[in-house]
């Protein structure tokens, strides 16, 4: 007998979940919990494409032009199709009749298309619904070994990167933040990365104080601070990092306090970490040095979140979650400070809960200075 694949025991696993809970089905669309059940990845789409398991089996209900696609991908066998000119509706009601589903509870994918749980609750009226987080947050939240390779990966190509920009110094002058996020982005690829793991963050001067800018057409000036925030993703899981960088000219006084506080703010969240820790306490942890050097309004987000197969997933780092960490569980420790119309500074790296401790994902320089070392 050969080993069962990795989708192979993930599907065991959510099948021994829904039976122990009493469930009916677990009905996924495609995202990354579908990914992770059944090695099949697609865009979300207006076709219906389905993975149904149930606690004793699992199938497909797919286009028929994803037939080969999907079986080459997926330990699955039972594919069901519907072809451009059927109702796939009419396939759902008698996959429902084989699989003896309808009257208890089924869990759909939580990032399901409000289409298709509108279609799904026509065909089981008599059902109730809940989402599939409830059993596969469980299963994913703890990295295995080969995911957590390919986030080290992941990380390491970032760092790659990050240092490699960084050591533009004045040659960035004059750069949009668009020309630099695409040779972020370049350089990204060329290093083995596959995509970027979300839109690249690159905010000079003021457009630093909004967490999320994305980039434009704001030229970079001497003394700016840029937040560059990006990662790309290597076997399907992404790299995700943040460094603050002046490229040439001197800041003024109030970034260097401010970068030193976030500093001091992240290693205090790493250092945090550990297994039987509560999620609120890296928060905590990370949080009260900013409160305590001032700088406690200009922190307007969580610490970090969870990565995985998605950038953003459990176990979220914020002053509530109660959650104790565990070995395997992978996310990032991120604080910053946002002066609105002045600048923001974010320090980011991921993190790994180990059996005794922490283990840091990210390593390139984490100072402001364009070509020193490590801090
Ligand atoms: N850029 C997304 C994040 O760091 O969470
Ligand atoms: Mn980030
Ligand atoms: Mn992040």
């Amino acid at each position: 007998m050969t080993a069962p694949s990795v989708t192979e025991s993930r599907l065991e696993r959510a099948r021994d979940a829904l039976a122990e809970r009493d469930l009916e089905a677990l009905i996924c669309f495609p995202s990354s919990n579908l990914t992770y059940l059944s090695g099949f990845e697609d865009e979300p789409m207006e076709r219906h494409l389905f993975l149904f398991v149930t606690p004793e089996r699992a199938l497909f209900v797919a286009p028929e032009m994803y037939d080969h696609q999907i079986r080459e991908a997926s330990p699955v066998e039972d594919v069901r199709t519907w072809s451009d000119d059927e109702d796939p509706t009419r396939l759902l009601e008698a996959v429902g009749d084989d699989l003896g589903i309808g009257e208890g509870r089924l869990l759909v994918d939580d990032r399901m298309w409000a289409l298709f749980t509108q279609d799904l609750r026509a065909t089981f009226p008599d059902a109730t619904f809940g989402l599939a987080s409830e059993v596969l947050e469980a299963l994913r939240i703890r990295k295995d070994e080969a995911e957590l390779e390919a986030l080290r990966e992941a990380a390491r190509i970032s760092d790659r990167v990050s240092e490699e920009i960084r050591a533009f110094g004045p040659a960035a002058i004059g750069m949009t933040e668009a020309e630099l996020a695409a040779e972020i982005e370049t350089r990204l690829e060329d290093a083995g990365g596959a995509g970027v793991s979300f839109e690249t963050v690159v905010g000079g001067g003021p457009n630093g104080a909004r967490p999320h800018h994305r980039h434009g057409d704001r030229e970079i000036e001497p003394g700016d601070p840029v937040v560059l925030d990006f990662g790309t993703r290597y076997e399907g899981y992404p790299g995700d990092q943040t460094r603050t960088v002046v490229f040439d000219g001197e800041p003024c006084e109030r970034f260097l306090d401010v970068h030193d506080a976030v500093l001091e703010a992240h290693h205090a969240g790493v250092e945090a970490v550990g297994p039987g820790v509560e999620a609120r306490e890296v928060d905590r942890a990370a949080r009260q040095v900013l409160e305590e050097r001032g700088y406690g309004e200009g922190f307007i987000h969580r610490t970090g979140h969870g990565v995985g197969l998605d950038v953003h997933e459990p176990p979220y780092i914020t002053s509530e979650n109660d959650r104790e960490l565990e070995p395997g569980m992978v996310f990032s420790v991120e604080p910053g400070v946002y002066l609105e119309g002045a600048f923001g500074v974010r320090i980011e790296d991921l993190v790994v809960v180990t059996d005794d401790g922490v283990e840091r994902l990210n390593d390139s320089p984490r100072t402001w200075r364009p070509l020193e070392g490590r801090e």
